[in-house]
């Protein structure tokens, strides 16, 4: 995979993985000589275009060099651009569904063997292929795009303008597996459960005779990473802790003590650093400073442990569940990639990275191979299934204000003015949230809805509907107020009686994750409520609002206004974007 940019470069690889075949991610400009061992080469889609000075680029021996290569979206843009043809700049350009049609010429085509004559696939982009190079034909276009798919069988290269890796695009699958099988003649050669001895062994390798220490965050992946050294080197060679912030929800730390008893008596243990967090944090009323004293603090706890430990000397060196998306440097910079700094890299710990004295056990996986490896290592689905969650855990949950003032009525709702963050482009940014007094039921699609009040309404994230309330909305105020010991318990049996409804309902398998949301908005002496935040995604990059089912969310609503001092209960119904999927 040679990467351009785009978030769907991961999404191919591993399409291509789950296919059977190996595959690894490349920068786009990779010189071919280190392309050498491939069979085959996928240039990936991006948000560029070829005639932007800084737009990726790759050198152009690697399409002439007679190993198979296909273009997806960007990367079909630029095969034609570097062989000779023309891409127009678009300005509109194509965003969803189209019927990718046939052409005769694709009865010849190895790449479109097995595909029907019409059949549904998902576009996104805005320039377009204008005039082929020479060489090439088309083989497929759609209503809007002459030049859906381009083929130069001679010289072994494919273009397509739409994108096969997604679940939309119907025959995707089967023209990635055309390409991999019988163009490039891959043979299956990749399954993540297999290569756990091969993975043992090098854990083996890179310590040598020394320790590995961890810190443990509950999640997957530093789990399933411990688990495989722990296999490795066997029980006393490995330790790790587990930092208890006090921002967890309810059992978490129970949880987490109890895995790691399973795997060895002692291996873990629990460093109590609520009141280093806590402290802080109740001076602090802004989002953004919330996050920054959390990530100071755990700078601080995490350099006190590898100090008092005597982690530092030659005996000992830093394990760490890092998966494959985190070591690729990509052509963008995600938010996350930042917080990752933050815990991952704090000076004692590059230090340790350094010197070379660091294990990383999972960094050629993706996440659902993780999951697959941590099966096959016995670790319980409880563990394995678990949704992710967020490192400053509830403080990004539990909302506050320095204002103390009523929700507003505007022509579509109300405004309620709290900070709730969203994403428009690549840029956070703070705003009050618009309450409707809706009931979010499953029949009405009231998410689209939501997206084009956030388009219209200036100023405005996020939109969420009113379950249930003690009072009115234009009753409702926003106090001023910070994280206090009384909110988190609040938010952890509000967010302890969601997960328990969803576990047994099922619906928890339905969703990608379920943030439950304390914010100050209530009345009276009751002074806050909850919003339900359900979503669907692939990655969190992007996601979707999902509606519970309606008895559920009934029910729901029934039993967290049971809990004396809560206001009300809302539900967000804003896709990300313009949402993001937490409120902070
Ligand atoms: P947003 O809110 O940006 O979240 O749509 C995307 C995904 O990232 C998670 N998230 C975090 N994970 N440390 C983490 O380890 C953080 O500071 C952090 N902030 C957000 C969020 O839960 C979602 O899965």
């Amino acid at each position: 995979m040679l990467d351009t940019g785009g978030q769907y470069c991961h999404l191919i690889a591993r399409k291509i993985r789950e296919l059977g075949v190996s595959s690894e991610v490349f920068p786009s400009e990779t010189a071919p000589e280190k392309l050498a061992g491939a069979r085959g080469i996928i240039i990936s889609g991006g948000p560029h275009s070829v005639y932007d000075d800084s737009s990726p680029t790759m050198e152009q021996a690697v399409l002439t060099s007679g190993k198979p290569v296909l273009g997806i979206c960007y990367g079909h843009h630029l095969i034609s651009h570097l062989l000779g043809g023309e891409v127009r700049k678009g300005d509109k350009g194509e965003f969803g569904l189209a019927i990718l049609d046939l052409a005769a010429s694709a009865g010849e085509s190895k790449l479109l063997t097995g595909v029907a004559d019409r059949e549904q696939v998902w576009m996104s982009h805005r320039d377009v292929v204008m005039s082929l190079p020479p060489g090439f034909g088309v083989t497929a276009t759609t209503s809007t795009c002459d030049t859906a798919v381009i083929e130069d069988p001679a010289r072994n290269v494919y273009g397509v303008q739409f994108h096969p890796e997604v679940v939309h695009s119907a025959p995707g699958t089967r023209i990635l597996e055309n390409f991999v099988f019988s163009i490039c003649g891959c043979t299956k050669d990749w399954n993540a459960g297999q290569r756990v001895a091969l993975v043992e062994e090098q854990i083996r390798r890179t310590v040598g005779n020394r320790n590995v220490f961890f810190f443990v965050s509950g999640g997957v992946d530093s789990t399933v990473a411990f688990t495989l050294c722990l296999r490795a080197l066997g029980p006393g060679r490995v330790a790790g802790v587990y930092v208890d912030t006090g921002l967890m929800r309810a059992g978490e730390t129970e949880f987490v003590e109890q895995t790691f008893e399973k795997l060895g008596h002692g291996v873990v243990e629990i460093a109590h650093c609520e009141e280093d967090f806590l402290r802080p944090l109740e001076l602090a009323r802004e989002p953004e400073l919330k996050r920054h004293i959390i990530g100071e603090e755990f700078v601080k706890v995490q350099e006190r442990i590898i100090e008092t430990r005597g982690l530092l000397d030659d005996n000992w060196i830093l394990g760490q569940g890092t998966i494959y998306p985190d070591t690729i440097e990509s052509g963008g910079t995600t938010k996350s990639a930042t917080i990752k700094t933050h815990h991952n890299r704090v000076p004692a710990i590059r230090a340790l990275i350094e010197a070379g004295r660091i294990v990383e056990p999972l960094a050629e996986f993706y996440k659902d191979e993780v999951r697959a490896i941590g099966r096959q290592l016995g670790l319980p689905d409880a563990l394995l299934d678990r949704h992710p969650f967020p490192g400053p855990g509830l403080a990004i949950r539990c909302l506050c204000s320095d204002t103390d003032a009523a929700v507003t009525r505007i022509p579509e709702g109300w405004l309620v003015p709290v900070r709730s963050v969203g994403v428009q482009g690549d840029s956070r940014s703070y705003a009050p949230v618009l309450a409707i007094d809706r009931f979010p039921s499953a029949a009405a699609r009231l998410q689209d809805e939501a997206t084009e009040l956030v388009n219209r309404t200036a100023h405005v994230n996020r939109v969420i509907a009113r379950v249930a309330s003690r009072e009115p909305l234009e009753q409702q105020r926003v106090f001023d107020s910070v994280i206090t010991h009384g909110r988190l318990e609040l938010l952890r049996r509000a967010d302890a009686i969601v997960r328990e409804m969803c576990a047994v309902s099922g619906f928890e398998s339905q969703v990608w994750q379920f943030p439950v949301v304390l914010i100050p908005l209530g009345c009276g002496t009751e002074r806050d409520s909850i919003v339900l935040r359900p979503i669907q995604s692939v990655d969190g990059m992007t996601a979707d609002s999902v509606v519970m089912p309606d008895k559920l969310l009934q029910d729901m609503a029934e039993r967290l206004m049971g809990i004396a001092d809560l206001a009300g209960v809302y539900y967000d119904l804003t896709h990300k974007p313009p949402g993001t999927i937490e409120w902070e």
